[in-house]
């Protein structure tokens, strides 16, 4: 049974995306960190975040956290491109400190920049992600700050998260829509040896990623790298590790119906899920 705002004997990672891409995320944290209770939220009801405003991303992301604190974590990950994109930074200076200062949120596009420059060997590396967080120019940003001598080029590619939620991965629209944002990509640079997957929905793509793209570019997971990171982080901060409830519970909440979320959530986590419905 979970019990509401008990920290000592519920107190979850949050992990947060704006649908199902999350699932990805959380798979692979489970896979390492199996000890931790989880409570995962989707909001599905107001997804794609991807095309939506700076404003409106932060305003659904602050919320969703503070459902995500108010069921006990103390820790949440956006396991969520977009909204590390756009709405971290505010969330961890403007309203933590007036929350909770010991509450922490991290996100999942710095433990990528940081180890990213390390797999490319031309030092040209490619980014595949939602037209948010391409336009809020974070992976350069943050790309630059660790790796200054990598040169970065960016591929919005907004009709790959309605293809994935629509169940077209296995048709045709996938395969010309993978093809050209590919061929895009490449386009602006022939020397990118390494391609970040940034955002949560996309290693659904991998298969027709692999097909086209060409010989010998490496696809960044992110999913591995973000639970390396977070193992990373939680050693450093023993804290908030002590804080962390580790009775190997999975919990899943979606904003919009959970019979549905039911359906296609295997499709990305893995396996089978019983979440509840988040009224917002
Ligand atoms: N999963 C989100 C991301 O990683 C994108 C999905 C959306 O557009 O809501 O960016």
């Amino acid at each position: 049974m979970l019990i509401i705002n008990s920290k000592k004997t519920y107190s979850p990672i949050g992990v947060f995306d704006s649908g199902y891409g999350g699932l990805t995320i959380l798979k692979e944290l489970v896979e390492a960190m199996p000890q931790y209770d989880y409570l995962y939220l989707g909001d599905n009801a107001r997804a794609p975040y991807g095309s939506r405003s700076f404003e409106t991303v932060y305003d659904y992301t602050l919320e969703c956290v503070n459902h995500l604190f108010v069921k006990g974590c103390e820790l949440v990950i956006l396991a969520c491109n977009t909204a590390s994109a756009k709405a971290l930074r505010n969330i961890q200076q403007k309203d933590l400190p007036l929350i909770d200062s010991k509450k922490r949120v991290l996100g999942v596009i710095r433990p990528t920049t940081e180890v990213i420059g390390n797999y490319s060997k031309t030092k040209h590396i490619g980014i595949f992600a939602t037209s948010g967080t391409v336009s809020s120019q974070s992976y350069v940003i943050e790309i630059e700050k660790s790796f200054p001598e990598v040169k970065v080029f960016q591929e919005a590619c907004p009709m790959w998260v309605p293809l994935i939620e629509n169940n077209e991965l296995n048709h045709e629209g996938a395969e010309y829509f993978v093809k050209k944002h590919i061929e895009q990509l490449f386009a602006q640079s022939k020397k990118i040896d390494t391609v970040i997957l940034g955002c949560t929905h996309y290693p659904l793509l991998k298969p027709l990623l692999e097909k086209y793209l060409p010989d010998g570019v490496t696809i960044l997971m992110q999913g591995s790298i973000v639970s390396h990171g977070l193992k990373d982080y939680l050693f450093r901060h023993p804290e908030m590790e002590t804080l962390l409830s580790k009775n190997g519970n999975l919990d899943f909440y979606t904003t919009d119906s959970a019979a549905v979320f039911n359906k296609n959530a295997g499709l990305f986590f893995g396996k089978e899920v019983k979440s509840n419905h988040l009224a917002l």
